[in-house]
């Protein structure tokens, strides 16, 4: 099959290069020349592991390319994907879609022959509906169809979540693009990953209600582990004790700093809008969204209890600032918020992360940047792990305690049994843990 991928950002980009990878042909298109000239030369313009070959490999087999222009692209392809961004829009938070109506109108000019323009970048209810609507107003004769196709990728994890998804959405009345969809996918169909096929609008709100849903899932066990503290319970064992129901599920139940990233802010934000958009607020989600926000703040304030109550004049260790692990996006990352907390709380804050520094720096500019952990540790006074990189699981804790000032570990993502880090004689203080209490494996 022929594909044009339009934008290549971090959706367009990794299902680009999986579906060369399926076999397809595959154009990425992005207006950003330099951002095209970088993949030219087999520069990445995102961190994502195992991209960086897979795009090598199959820009070697002559299945992937770039330009910068749609039109050819567009003109010879079986299915032209959407995948441009869709930021929250200043002020109200609803998704901007700009980008995408720009798309529609460029893809419209450059129709030839039956064509599936699917909707890959998260949009909201009925924006399938406005692209139709957008093309049809441009050219009235051409043949297409709109067809919805979310994406439920995670960064860090991107390839493998393409490559073996747990489902696959594709919303479509049309049986002629539900045929196209079908054997873009019939790799994973022959893996046997489901693919459901659902209407547009239905496709387009599954999407939001996963990600608000993920959002709520995580909100929920962060308020427990706060409610574990103040009674002396241990969070981690809550959630293994609630998740081995399978009705609830072990997965993400990790209490931590709040969720943060370019998704789940953004699209519990935008759903919101949409709800209340239609007289059906979502009380639910309007709480996850207010929680989370706080609960960023909040971590700052539980380091300053860590340090008996005060921050002023002392030096605060960060161990991570990305949103998560295995990336270098800052969007929304708790670091950002803890930060603030403690430098309004008078504290010097000195911060490392293995791959995210070059996008911090802009937005932490009274932060210095350490090379490692245990330079970043050098005389501080309390060392907060953000973020739960493999690099800081198995830390020297002798090293790390011999390079600080006062040796205060503040873990926000418990990747510390609390036993080990007070043997050596560490004043920790993990997620709904109390201190000192270690967490039993299951028998
Ligand atoms: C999320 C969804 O997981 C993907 O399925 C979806 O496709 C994607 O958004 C999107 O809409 O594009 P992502 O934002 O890359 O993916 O990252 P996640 O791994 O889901 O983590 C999101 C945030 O939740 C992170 O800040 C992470 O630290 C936090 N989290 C996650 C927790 O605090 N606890 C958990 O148990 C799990």
């Amino acid at each position: 099959m022929r594909i044009a991928m339009i934008g290549a950002g971090y959706v367009g980009l990794v299902s680009g290069a999986c579906l060369a990878d399926f076999g397809h042909d595959v154009v990425c298109i992005d207006r950003d020349p330099t951002k095209i000239a970088a993949l030219e030369q087999g520069r990445m313009p995102i961190y994502e592991p195992g991209l960086e070959s897979l795009v090598a490999d199959n820009v070697r087999q002559g299945r992937l390319s770039f330009r910068t222009e749609l039109r050819e692209a567009v003109a010879g392809a079986d299915a032209v994907f959407i995948a441009v961004g869709t930021p929250s829009r200043r002020g109200d938070g609803f998704a901007d879609l700009s980008f995408v109506h720009d798309a529609a109108r460029e893809i419209a000019g450059a129709l030839s022959g039956y064509t599936v323009v699917v909707t890959k970048s998260t949009v909201p209810v009925g924006t399938g509906d406005e692209v139709e609507r957008i093309i049809r107003e441009t050219v009235s004769q051409a043949e297409f169809a709109v067809v919805s196709n979310p994406e439920f990728l995670r960064e860090g994890a991107a390839i493998g979540d393409f490559k073996r998804p747990d489902r696959i959405v594709v919303g479509t009345e049309d049986p002629r693009a539900e045929a196209v969809m079908r054997e873009v996918y019939r790799p994973l169909y022959l893996n046997a990953s489901p693919i459901l096929v659902t209407g547009r609008r239905t496709a387009e709100l599954t999407k939001y209600a996963a990600n608000a849903f993920l959002a709520a899932k995580i909100t929920f066990i962060n308020e427990m582990a706060d409610l574990c503290e103040a009674v002396g319970a241990d969070v981690q064992q809550v959630a293994r004790g609630i998740g081995l129901d399978g009705r609830i599920g072990t997965k993400f139940l990790h209490a931590g700093p709040g969720y943060g990233g370019s998704c789940f802010p953004k699209d519990t934000l935008a759903l919101a809008k949409t709800a209340q958009d239609h007289g059906m607020p979502l009380r639910i989600v309007e709480t996850v969204v207010a929680v989370n926000d706080q609960r960023k703040r909040a971590m700052a304030r539980k380091v300053i209890r860590a340090c008996g109550g005060s921050v002023r004049g002392k030096t605060i260790a960060l161990l991570g600032l990305t949103f998560k692990p295995d990336t270098d996006d800052m969007r929304e990352a708790p670091s950002l918020a803890i930060a603030a907390g403690l430098q309004d709380g008078g504290a010097k804050v000195r911060a490392y992360d293995p791959e995210g520094i070059e996008q911090a720096r802009p937005l932490l500019p009274a932060v210095s940047f350490a090379e490692d952990a245990y330079s970043c540790a050098e005389g501080a006074d309390a060392v907060v792990i953000v973020t739960e990189w493999n690099a800081f699981r198995a830390l020297d804790l002798k090293r790390l305690h011999m390079a600080m000032r006062t040796p205060v570990l503040v873990d926000l993502r418990n990747i510390y049994d609390p036993a080990i880090a007070a043997q050596h004689g560490f004043a920790y203080q993990g997620v709904g843990r109390s201190a000192g209490t270690a967490s039993t494996s299951e028998a």
